[in-house]
């Protein structure tokens, strides 16, 4: 089947427009290939179209006149990548109600204006759409509005702000506030005027698309209580320690007998609790529910590359979901080979019942090195006379690691069955 060549302008070419571009110019094929579309940016909107920009556009893209977007009738698609809430306001209105659907990573115009926005969308017959304006890279507004349509959420828990995250956890580290806030700047997680970060005035704004979202009936900005984490100082983290719990700045959204709080704050968070784990500039979502009972989604909050995903995600979703889209269709679009099982890598977990005699190690040992397995840590027990050895292997294909286990297990001095259980240790990051 032929591709359908598709012109896309983007109202901004900063750190996320710049990225979109990338991640459409370097994913293009797979792109085409997954969605049957070619996606190329032929207009983006700027301030200044002499500045130096981060991924380079060909000439004639940049322009400083919105009109060349909006009139331009070859463009299919627009993504707001401007951020504010005027004139960027007016422009989407603009968009939506002359038929051009938008996507949008624009959390302060959609917790203020998304009632005019969906008007003017239903006006012009096109979509709106905004995964990237609430925890970036994380697909939590497509589970909420998709996946989870027919279950009855009730409470939306979040660490909703990377930055507050990344400050928390330093302090529970040893540091101080204003170190904390001062190594966010240097890295590059809060900007030199923290304020609405630090405030909780983003992390609200969040609160507010999410909860819309989650319980159907619109939350605005307006509409949520907020406190930021400038209070919080050294003895209340030490105080959380002292009740295995860790600070945290929580966005909850609750129905309570039909009626919606949201509201932004520090909170102690139990130390099993999913969001306390979620540590450093991460962002978690927990969506509690009657049929699911509990969600977690957890990924990075905020940057470029990992906004410009959910963009890109949702210019592909408004494609396959107009007229006859390719989300309609069978997913597949290739035929991969299958791994052989032994192929896998991994570190696992062995557990050997051994005879307490010298030289049983090395015998061990042997067995692991010669299907090049390496241990990366052993202990040894004595129990009723026999020796149990715990070791935990680096990784290596788990089908050398069950041939070392078969070779150890002939040994005369293994007396059971080895046993092994893959580790899970490995993050994206
Ligand atoms: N960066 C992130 O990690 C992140 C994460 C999640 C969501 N977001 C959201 O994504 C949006 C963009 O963020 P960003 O970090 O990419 O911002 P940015 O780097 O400041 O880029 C903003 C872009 O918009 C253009 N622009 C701003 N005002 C304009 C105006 N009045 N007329 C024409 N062009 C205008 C700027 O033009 P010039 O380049 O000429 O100045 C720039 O290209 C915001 O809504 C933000 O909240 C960002």
């Amino acid at each position: 089947m032929a591709s359908v060549d598709v012109p896309v302008a983007l109202l901004g070419y900063g750190t996320v427009g710049a990225a979109v571009n990338r991640l459409l110019v370097e994913g293009a094929d797979e792109i085409e290939r997954a969605t049957g579309h070619k996606l190329r940016v032929t207009r983006a909107l700027v301030r200044d179209t002499g500045k130096e920009r981060d991924y380079p556009v060909a000439d004639g893209v940049l322009t400083t006149d919105f009109r060349s977007v909006l009139e331009d009738d070859s463009i299919a698609l627009v993504a707001e990548v401007m951020g504010g809430v005027e004139p960027t306001g007016g422009y989407v209105l603009d968009l939506l109600r002359s038929g051009k659907p938008v996507v949008s990573a624009n959390k302060q115009l959609l917790a203020r204006r998304s009632a005019d926005l969906f008007e003017a969308a239903s006006e012009g017959g096109v979509q709106l759409r905004f995964e990237a304006s609430v925890c970036a890279a994380i697909p939590v507004i497509k589970v909420l509005r998709e996946s989870l349509v027919v279950t009855n959420v009730h409470r939306v828990l979040g660490i909703v702000n990377g930055t507050t995250n990344f400050i928390l956890t330093r302090m529970e580290e040893g540091a101080d506030y204003e170190e904390a806030l001062a190594e966010a700047q240097r890295l590059g997680y809060a900007e030199a005027d923290p304020t609405d970060d630090v405030s909780g005035a983003d992390a609200a704004a969040k609160m507010a698309v999410l909860a819309t979202v989650a319980f159907g009936s619109r939350v605005e900005l307006a509409d949520v209580a907020y406190e930021g984490i400038e209070g919080i100082k050294p003895h209340h983290v030490a105080a959380a320690r002292e009740l295995e719990t860790v600070v945290r700045l929580v966005g909850s959204a609750t129905l309570v007998d039909g009626a919606v709080d949201v509201r932004v704050g520090p909170a102690f968070v139990d130390g099993h609790h999913p969001l306390a784990a979620v540590v450093g500039a991460f962002n978690a979502v927990m969506l509690q529910g009657d049929a699911i009972r509990e969600i977690t989604l957890e990924g990075p909050g905020a940057g470029g590359i990992e906004t410009a995903s959910a963009v890109v995600a949702d210019m592909v979703s408004v494609l396959g979901t107009t007229g006859t889209g390719f989300l309609q269709n069978d997913a597949c679009w290739r035929s991969l080979s299958k791994l052989p099982p032994g192929d896998l890598p991994g570190a696992f977990y062995v557990h050997l019942e051994v005879a307490d005699r010298p030289g049983v190690l090395a015998h061990v040992a042997d067995c692991f090195a010669e299907q090049d397995v390496s241990i990366a840590q052993l202990a040894q027990h004595l129990v009723n006379g026999t020796a149990a050895l715990d070791l935990v292997t680096h990784e290596a294909p788990g089908g050398r690691v069950e041939a070392a286990l078969s070779s150890a297990a002939a040994l005369a001095e293994v007396r059971s069955r080895p046993e092994a259980l893959r580790m899970i240790t490995e993050r994206g990051f």
